[in-house]
């Protein structure tokens, strides 16, 4: 059986980071969602996406706060439980929030074991490279398989001074720099967010693990979104690397509308909608 039929076939067998890594051996390209609810958690399982993200873009996309920092491992942990009681097949990953796992080794065990024990995820994710690379082989070692994420980590935005392409000339080794110590620390794969597709691709064949994108362009191993963007959900300008795959927020907008001016006219409920 190769790749493609581990990650999209009958197989109803929970994916396993081996089974990404095989992918990525075999070349084959996957796509991964963000998810934060047990009714998209279980369409996105039915329709095969293999990986399914519980990003602290949740702060953003559902708690309306104005970015991820914000979001604490207690928000999280309630969405990682819906999306893992739902999903059946996908592995689902948790992000640790900003403040969860920087101060240390003892942060980042506690809060990635709840994730994995009362969350249900089968994994976590970090942002940073070699400075939270003692953090990845520490929760390795410990059994929790670890994503990481490097480029445009939205929890440095305070540092970065906005949402700003990453890994720019000289920047470019320290990622490279930072994604082999990630490897060499242990993690299954890598996200790298927002930085030249030319870097993402040398990245990319420099790793043994799978890189995933997103604003990274097509020349690494597999390709993410944040669901609410892919369905024009998020309100516009959408950032570059978007793709609107749906106008929800318009045809949202017009059953809202429908739904309102039947009520007042009452033409809902009709007699086949009464007891
Ligand atoms: O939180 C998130 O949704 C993410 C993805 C954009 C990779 O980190």
């Amino acid at each position: 059986m190769n790749a493609v039929s581990t990650l999209y076939g009958g197989n109803q067998s929970r994916i396993t980071t081996l089974d990404l890594q095989k992918a990525k051996q075999q070349g084959d390209i996957w796509p991964m969602l963000t998810c934060y609810d047990a009714l998209t958690a279980k369409l996105f399982d039915d329709s095969g996406i293999p990986v399914l993200l519980v990003g602290d873009s949740a702060a953003m996309v559902m708690l309306g706060y104005d970015s991820t920092v914000p979001i604490t491992v207690d928000e999280l942990l309630v969405m990682v439980k819906a999306v893992t009681r739902s999903a059946k097949r996908a592995l689902v990953v948790a992000d640790l929030p900003f403040g969860s796992y920087q101060a240390g080794i003892t942060d980042a065990l506690t809060n990635a074991t709840r994730m994995i024990k009362e969350g249900g995820a089968t994994a976590v994710k970090l942002e940073g490279g070699t400075r939270i690379a003692p953090q990845v082989a520490a929760l390795v070692e410990a059994g929790i398989p670890v994503m990481g994420h490097l480029g445009l980590t939205p929890q440095s935005v305070n540092v970065f001074g906005g949402y700003k392409v990453q890994g720019k000339g000289d920047d470019a080794e320290k990622l490279i720099e930072d994604a082999l110590a990630l490897q060499a620390a242990g993690a299954f794969s890598i996200v790298l967010e927002v930085i030249p597709a030319q870097l993402a691709k040398e990245v990319t064949a420099k790793l043994r693990i799978p890189t995933i994108g997103i604003g990274a362009g097509s020349g690494v191993d597999a390709q993410v979104l944040v669901w609410q963007d892919l369905m024009g959900l998020t309100a516009d300008p959408a950032p570059r690397f978007v793709k609107r795959y749906f106008n929800l927020r318009d045809e949202m907008k017009s059953a809202v509308d429908r739904f309102a001016t039947e009520v007042k006219t009452k033409k809902y409920p009709e007699t086949k909608h009464s007891y």
